[in-house]
């Protein structure tokens, strides 16, 4: 079965292998023609309009999209940085896509500063979005390329030793290519200074997708000695915050580590490759131009072989689309899983939460209670009809030894309510409360996805309030026990002691 997303290109993860193997091959077609296509396909395609909107900066991403769509045949549009543009006005991200879908564009190319920009466009218009490099979270056409080079080099992409050497954390590259890894027999082993290592979610991926375990290594000799592949990437000054601290931070991983001819002839296996997906940054040259002319560097045929490799995607996307991968876990449920009710007497009725119509949240970790009241927003609750709330916390408990508890007099909690409960009260139960006795005792269930529930962790993810884009956050629930949460747009996974619920 296809992925709703078959039309969009947005992450790694929402592609087959089968998908890459065909993206590959139909590179590789485009390279043998190497130029303006003259046969059926341009043709087909010439009629079609790409929007390429680059709102942060870009040399190769852009001019090869561009070029591959027209040497397609097709019209480009758009523009290179936001000066000049109207979101220099403060337009949102959607308004912009908006503007290009209403003027008859067949597709847009999108790169942004903010992690999920693409995938939040995707989800409000209904043509093609490529992600063309989104904050730090991703940068899938790079990824094919790369993967592109690699089986040029080695006629396979299963059996090789990936190197994945720099930054890490901020480089949104080397996150797309750990993501296409876990879809080929590959060994990763990753190698970046203190504070720029690969985020632990994404390892913790990989290795859950794959059954195998990252090496993370400490010297950068030992991982040239067993290498078929060197990924190198430049320290990305522009994820760092602007001003003296930020330049202090970077500063501080400037030229820690440095790839030359003369390392590479001593310690480097023979066919190893160099790749990197430039620019390199001069300031502080992570590979020296000595390099260049070495049988390892690839970078330069690397770059070059994004042309192809975008007039493969963008061929893919507005013929047959991609097969996709499936989602298990993205399904609606019902909000709730109703318990036995014993009898319908709350033994502590005759304690200070007896309550005869209404809502009673019980056992809650002791110092629970506030937390619920303001995260349900219980102080807005029910002035007119004169309903009351009652915390009662450090009470005696059968079960827990010690626990709090919250009354609700008059109050049916909304899903919403019961979601909030649920994640941050995992051994709660529900009673609702009729004439004196409980007629319904429930736990909340977790529906996946849950919306506008939870905040993201990760600063730069488009659905966070303050880049006021009103991206409503979207969060899978990817396992329940222990539980682990994905976001939507950034991809990140939070568990239960990081997850930030929305007020
Ligand atoms: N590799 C890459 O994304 O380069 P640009 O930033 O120049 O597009």
């Amino acid at each position: 079965m296809k992925s709703a997303n078959n039309r969009n290109f947005i992450s790694i993860k929402d592609i087959s292998r089968e998908d890459i193997e065909n993206i590959i091959e139909l590179s590789r077609r485009y390279k043998e023609i190497n130029g303006p296509l003259i046969d059926t396909k341009r043709i087909e395609l010439s009629k079609k309009k790409i929007a390429s909107l680059f709102f942060e900066e870009s040399t190769r991403t852009r001019v090869s999209f561009e070029t591959a769509a027209r040497n397609l045949g097709m019209e480009v549009n758009g523009f290179s940085g936001v000066e000049g543009t109207s979101v220099k006005k403060g337009e949102p991200l959607v308004d912009t896509g908006k503007m290009f879908s209403g003027y008859g564009y067949d597709a847009i190319i999108v790169r942004h500063n903010l992690a999920g920009a693409s995938r939040f466009l995707s989800d409000h218009l209904s043509i093609p979005i490529i992600n063309a490099g989104d904050g730090s979270s991703g940068h899938p056409s790079q990824t094919l390329l790369d993967l592109y080079t690699i089986s040029e080099a080695f006629g396979s992409l299963d059996g090789l030793h990936v190197a994945l050497v720099g930054d890490l954390r901020y480089g949104r590259t080397v996150h797309s290519l750990l993501q296409a890894a876990e879809l080929f027999n590959m060994k990763i082993t990753l190698y970046s200074p203190p504070g720029l290592s690969m985020p632990e979610w994404r390892i913790e991926d990989y290795e859950r997708a794959t059954g195998k375990q990252v090496v993370v290594a400490s010297d950068l000799t030992d991982v040239l000695e067993h290498a078929d592949v060197l990924y190198v990437t430049r320290i990305q000054r522009e994820r760092f915050a602007l001003g003296p601290e930020g330049e202090a931070e970077f500063k501080k991983h400037q030229g820690r580590y440095r790839i030359n001819r003369e390392l590479l002839e001593s310690s480097a296996k023979k066919n190893l490759i160099v790749l990197h997906p430039l620019p390199r940054d001069k300031n502080c040259i992570e590979i020296h131009p000595d390099v260049d002319s070495t049988p390892y560097a690839r970078y330069f045929h690397q770059a070059q072989n994004g042309l192809y490799v975008r007039m493969a995607i963008l061929t893919t996307i507005l013929k047959q689309g991609f097969e996709g991968r499936q989602y298990p876990n993205r399904i609606q449920s019902p909000s709730w899983v109703d318990l036995p009710v014993a009898n319908g007497n709350k033994k502590g009725e005759k304690l200070v939460y007896r309550l005869d119509e209404g809502t009673l949240i019980d056992h809650l970790e002791v110092n629970q209670a506030p937390r619920i009241y303001n995260l349900l927003g219980l102080d807005k609750f029910g002035t007119s009809d004169h309903s009351e709330i009652v915390l009662c916390m450090n009470i005696r408990s059968q079960k827990f030894s010690r626990k709090d508890v919250v009354a609700i007099h008059k109050v049916k909690l909304s899903p919403e309510q019961m979601y909030k409960v649920a994640l941050l009260a995992p051994e709660h139960t529900i009673n609702i409360i009729k004439k004196n006795r409980v007629v319904q005792k429930q736990k909340a269930k977790l529906p996946s996805p849950l919306r506008a529930i939870i905040t993201c962790a990760n600063p730069i993810c488009v659905s966070r309030k303050e880049h006021n884009e009103y991206a409503p956050s979207v969060f899978y629930v990817e396992k329940h026990d222990p539980l682990e949460v994905r976001c939507h747009y950034c991809e990140q996974t939070l568990t239960r002691e990081h997850i930030e619920l929305d007020c």
